[in-house]
This record gives C-alpha cells, sequence and structure tokens, in this order.
C-alpha cells in the first residue's frame, strides 16, 4: 500500500515522477504528490484524491527540477487530504513513505518536548521531523538518516530527498519492498519494477534492512549494520510491464478476457503435454508422501483459491489441510511440524499478513511453497519454492486472473502431490491433465457469455443485498462471487454453503434478494437443488451459473441462468471463475462505479 518512487535524473523530473506514479495507483489512490529541488531549494505538490488531481495541480503551478521523490498514498493514519498527503517536509527534507511507523506515537511526543511543531496526523510526518531534528544537531543528511533508521519500528520504505543536495536521494527498506533502477546517468528509487518499466530494465532490490544512497553515477547499498554490501543486479523483462487497457473500458475487463491466454500459458508452465502429465517448474526439496497435512495460508481472493484447493488436495493426493486467513494464521500460534509444508498464495508477493504468516511457518521449521504472480516480490525471494501464475501484471483492483492462474497451478500442484503419495495412477492423471488443458477454450465460451451476463448485471445492480451459494468447490466460489461484487459494486454480498443456508441465512430471503447458486452439474448437483427449492419456497429470485443438465434438471423458476459449457467438474472453478467476474463488473459499471479503483481498496496490502 502506497507505492515510492525518486529520481536522480539529467532533466526535467516531474513529468517522470507522475508517469511512475501512475503505474504506482494500484498501490493507492487517496492522495497523490512530488518534491523537487528547485534551485537546490524543496518545492511540492500535492493534492487528494487521484493522480490526475495532482496532474491538474501541476498544470497549474508546474515543477521545475532534475531531482524528486513521490508517493501515492493509502490512508493509515490520518484522513486522505491535501495536508496528510506525502512527501511530508521540513526545512531541511522531504519524505515519501510506503507502511506504517509504529512507535510514531512515542516519537512525536519526544520531539514535541524539543519544541517540534507537526502539520499532519500522519506517521510519516515524525520520520521527517526525526531526520530533520538529527541534522539540526549537525549531522549530514546520510549520517543523519543512519542515526534514525535504528529508531523507527514497524514495516516500511523510505526515499528522501535533501534540500542542498542535488545529487542525493536516499531509500530504506523494512519490512516493504524497495528497488533501485540504473539508467544512462539516472539513478531510481521505486516500490517496484512496475514503476520503473518506462526508464530502465536493470533493478537491484534491497533487502531486508538495506538503505542505499543514490546520485547520478549510481547507488552505495549499506546493510542494517551499515555496512557496504554488494546486491544482486538483475534485467527486468520490460515488455512484460507494459500497462495498457488495449480495446477494453477497463483493466478489469481486459483482465478477465486475457484469462484463455494466461490461463493457457500458466498451463504449459506445469503440463507436460506430450507425457499428458503434471511437470513443475522445479523439484521440490520435500516428499509430498512424507507429509501428514499441508497448511495453507493467504489473503482475500488468494485465500478462496487456497480454499478450493483444499478440496482438491484432500480428494486428489488424500492430504489433510489446515487453511487459515493469514491475518489470523499468523498470531495463532498454530503448532507446525518441523519439516511440514506450508503454502502461500499471494497475487502481489508483497500482502503483510501473508509474508508474515510465511515467516512464522519457516521459523517452526516448515518448508515453504508460493504460488506468486510477482517473481520478484518479498514472498517469492523468502519461500524455499516460488510456482509463478504467468497472469501478467494485474492492475484492476478487484483480482480476477490472477486468481484463475492461482487456480490452475494449485490444481496441477494438487495431481503432482497426489503422483507422488500414490493416490493417482497415471491413467487418473492424464484424465485429469486432459481436462485441465480444455480449461482456455471452455473460458473462452464463457466468455461467450458476457451479454446475457450483462442483462442479468442490470437486475443486481438494483439489489441491496445478494446471496451467493455453492457446495463442494463452487462454495468458496461463492465467496469470492461474494467479495467480487461487493467490492466493486458496493453492494452487500454474502457467500454460503449452500447446507448451510437453513442454519441462518435464510432468513434473509425475499424478493428482493437476488441469490446466485454457483452449481456445475456435479456429485453433489441434487443436494443444492434442494437448496434452490428452500429458496425458491420462500420467493426468492434465483439466479443458476450452471451447465445444460442442471438447468434441465432442476425444475424451478430462476430470475437468469446463465449457461455453462460442459466440463469436468474438477475444473469448473478455473472456468467458473469468468462469469462470477462477469457478473461483478457488469454489475459495477450499470451503477457507474469506480471499477478498477474501487473506494477504500488497494491492490498490494502491505500494512496489517
Ligand atoms: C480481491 C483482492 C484481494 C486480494 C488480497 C490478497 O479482489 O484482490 O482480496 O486477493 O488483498 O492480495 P495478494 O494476492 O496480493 O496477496
Amino acid at each position: 500500500m502506497c507505492g515510492i518512487v525518486g529520481i536522480v535524473g539529467n532533466g526535467a523530473v516531474a513529468g517522470p515522477l507522475v508517469e511512475a506514479l501512475r503505474r504506482l495507483e494500484y498501490r493507492g489512490y487517496d492522495s497523490a504528490g512530488i518534491a523537487t529541488l528547485e534551485h537546490g531549494r524543496l518545492a511540492r505538490r500535492r493534492a487528494s484524491g487521484k493522480l490526475v488531481n495532482l496532474e491538474a495541480r501541476l498544470r497549474e503551478e508546474p515543477l521545475a527540477g532534475a531531482i524528486g521523490i513521490g508517493h501515492t498514498r493509502w490512508a493509515t493514519h490520518g484522513r486522505p487530504n491535501e495536508t496528510n498527503a506525502h512527501p511530508h517536509a521540513t526545512a531541511r527534507l522531504a519524505v515519501v513513505h510506503n507502511g506504517i511507523i509504529e512507535n510514531f506515537r512515542e516519537l512525536k511526543h519526544e520531539l514535541e518536548a524539543k519544541g517540534v511543531r507537526f502539520e499532519s496526523e500522519t506517521d510519516t510526518e515524525v520520520v521527517a521531523q526525526l531526520v530533520s531534528h538529527a541534522m539540526d544537531q549537525g549531522l549530514g543528511p546520510v549520517e543523519a538518516v543512519a542515526a534514525c533508521l535504528p529508531r523507527l519500528r514497524g514495516a516500511f520504505a523510505l526515499g528522501f530527498l535533501f534540500a542542498g543536495h542535488d545529487d542525493l536521494l536516499v531509500g530504506a527498506r523494512h519490512g516493504a519492498p524497495l528497488a533501485i533502477g540504473y539508467g544512462a546517468g539516472e539513478t531510481y528509487l521505486g516500490s517496484d519494477a512496475l514503476a520503473l518499466a518506462p526508464f530502465t530494465d536493470a533493478l537491484t532490490y534491497l533487502e531486508e534492512g538495506d538503505w542505499a544512497i543514490l546520485s547520478r553515477s549510481g547507488a552505495e547499498i549499506r546493510d542494517i549494520h551499515g555496512a557496504v554490501v554488494q546486491r544482486p543486479r538483475q534485467t527486468i523483462a520490460t515488455q512484460a510491464y507494459r500497462i495498457d487497457k488495449g480495446n477494453h473500458r477497463h483493466f478489469m475487463a481486459k483482465e478477465i478476457h486475457e484469462q484463455p491466454e494466461v490461463v493457457g500459458r500458466t498451463l504449459s508452465h506445469y503440463v507436460d503435454l506430450a507425457q499428458g502429465r503434471v511437470a513443475l517448474p522445479e523439484p521440490l526439496p520435500f516428499d509430498f508422501a512424507k507429509l501428514s497435512r499441508l497448511n495453507i495460508t493467504a489473503c482475500g481472493t488468494a485465500y478462496y483459491a487456497g480454499l478450493v484447493a483444499r478440496y482438491w488436495f484432500e480428494q486428489i493426493a488424500r492430504l489433510p489441510v489446515e487453511i487459515d486467513v493469514a491475518s489470523e494464521a499468523r498470531y495463532r500460534e498454530a503448532p507446525l511440524e518441523r519439516d511440514g509444508l506450508t503454502l502461500v498464495i499471494s497475487q502481489s508477493g508483497e500482502t503483510a499478513d501473508t509474508l508474515a504468516s510465511l515467516r512464522y511457518a519457516k521459523s517452526q521449521g516448515q518448508h515453504s511453497v508460493c504460488v506468486v504472480n510477482v517473481p520478484t516480490s518479498t514472498i517469492a525471494r523468502e519461500s524455499s519454492v516460488a510456482l509463478p501464475t504467468l497472469a501478467g501484471p494485474e492492475i484492476g483492483v478487484a483480482s480476477t486472473k490472477a486468481f484463475s492462474c492461482q487456480l490452475t497451478v494449485l490444481l496441477c500442484l494438487a495431481i503432482a502431490a497426489g503422483r507422488a503419495r500414490g493416490t493417482i495412477d497415471a491413467a487418473e492423471e492424464r484424465r485429469l491433465v486432459d481436462a485441465l488443458i480444455t480449461v482456455p477454450g471452455l473460458m473462452a465460451d464463457a466468455l461467450a457469455r458476457e451479454n446475457e451476463i450483462e442483462g442479468l448485471a442490470r437486475e443486481i445492480a438494483k439489489a441491496r443485498d445478494v446471496l451467493y451459494l455453492g457446495r463442494g468447490t463452487s462454495y468458496p466460489m461463492a465467496m469470492e462471487g461474494a467479495l467480487k461484487l461487493k467490492e466493486i459494486s458496493y453492494i452487500h454480498a454474502e457467500g454460503y454453503a449452500a447446507g448451510e443456508l437453513k442454519h441462518g441465512p435464510i432468513a434473509l430471503i425475499d424478493e428482493s434478494v437476488p441469490v446466485i447458486v454457483i452449481a456445475p452439474h456435479d456429485a453433489v448437483f441434487e443436494k443444492t437443488v434442494s437448496n434452490m427449492q428452500e429458496v425458491a419456497a420462500r420467493g426468492g429470485r434465483i439466479v443458476l451459473i450452471g451447465d445444460a443438465k442442471g438447468a434441465a434438471e432442476h425444475g424451478l423458476d430462476t430470475l437468469a441462468t446463465v449457461t455453462m459449457p460442459d466440463l469436468d467438474p474438477t475444473v469448473a472453478p478455473i472456468v467458473y471463475a469468468v462469469p462470477i467476474q462477469l457478473v461483478a463488473y457488469h454489475t459495477a459499471v450499470v451503477m457507474g462505479k469506480d471499477v478498477d479503483q474501487p473506494r477504500n481498496l488497494a491492490k498490494s496490502v502491505t500494512v496489517e
């Protein structure tokens, strides 16, 4: 959450800073700001709301200067107004910050007692004042940062710009990602490779506790003890970081439509088509056959992917699964057996709670595997094995293509586990792989239902509450459907296990509550029909997302049926992700909501 960028450049940097912030807006869009040095003096422009507001501000009052820092904010401490917008500054320096300074109150009291006055409600301003105060005591900029960093508690990435120092930026990483980019006579700082992609493909990721001194000629990196260290320089395939909407109105629409392609690409990374078997991209440093259970942890949509995978691991590999949301898993102090396995799932690879759960599992002596979309992310680097989802950058805040690619990788992993544990034979593996191979084509068929779903969305848009029901793997899909709808349309929605309805939620049913039932014709279809009957008997309006066979069998009046292609029920969640996402997308569009940047959300949740 929050994106930061810095440039020590050759020409005017205000434009490039804004361009980088545009690529970081997925990390937050409550406010934005930049600061540069104009003839050695700090100058800044800030605006509440989205980046367009800052751009308008800069058109009225441009900023000159060949060195600067920028920020896009997801508010944690203090309202999203201009006063709380970054960069925060004193006469000596400006700072941008991603993360939380946990001991900011204590530091603020200390500084106030020394006569320092604060302007904003943020934790970040404490950093600006603390370093400035150290400089008042006679320290130079680099020494002042070095003296203050050990006093900060929490998870953060910081970028500093100093008045009178037009060839110096300082960046620091402690729990939130930060990369350094190298250009021709220019050096950059950024929260991720995406931000720096327009400028350079040569990057170094700072490691935990690292801080760096940047000038036009490069960067000196120091570790937590202040020792100069060398960190590897990587070349990033910048074409993979193109961000445009193509012919689509929103990134979310583009990303939904990309799914046949990216799921196909992901599959080809995990499946040996000639042999009809799963072939993981790298050997696993543990034996699935020796595991007594698998622990899975993740947040949000990635957690729902884990819930679907629980059915796969248990049914295909007969491997018991323990799963929890990462914000709980990290503090539950669950006993995890040494040499057991923890699997974490994350699109960004930076989610603070997921990362903390991974670290907890490692501290218990567990092996760790992550399924991750950003291969250079912290979670990817800290896991013993990183299994990539090849979805490409996901810009829409609501996760779509990353989710279907996560499911694809997880099913491949469950098949590999089944083979290792001897619970499936070669013929069954081939059958499952054959089913997987049909998925991209089936997703394309599902996308062809878009017009029908658009019509349905006009009905859903009138509702105040929507229930989603499903059984088996369709149960977590119901939760995912509800999450997708609520996060972008702001309609209240809940996903329930269909059999759980009569234990409470059925009290909500009347003609005003659409009930979206996700039910491929699988082993539990008939049971779900009984639950649909309970809804119908109470005047509930049913929308069935199912197949032609199921639609012909249930014999109930429905508000609408989205007829999905026939498929092997094992792969249904991956294909059914498409109509679920389209329902949410079109409902939000009909309602005129900001689909790609829904209120209060950010894509990379680096605070707990
Ligand atoms: C919902 C959504 C979020 C994320 C969650 C985890 O559409 O995108 O629920 O799934 O914040 O993020 P990652 O996968 O980056 O760990």
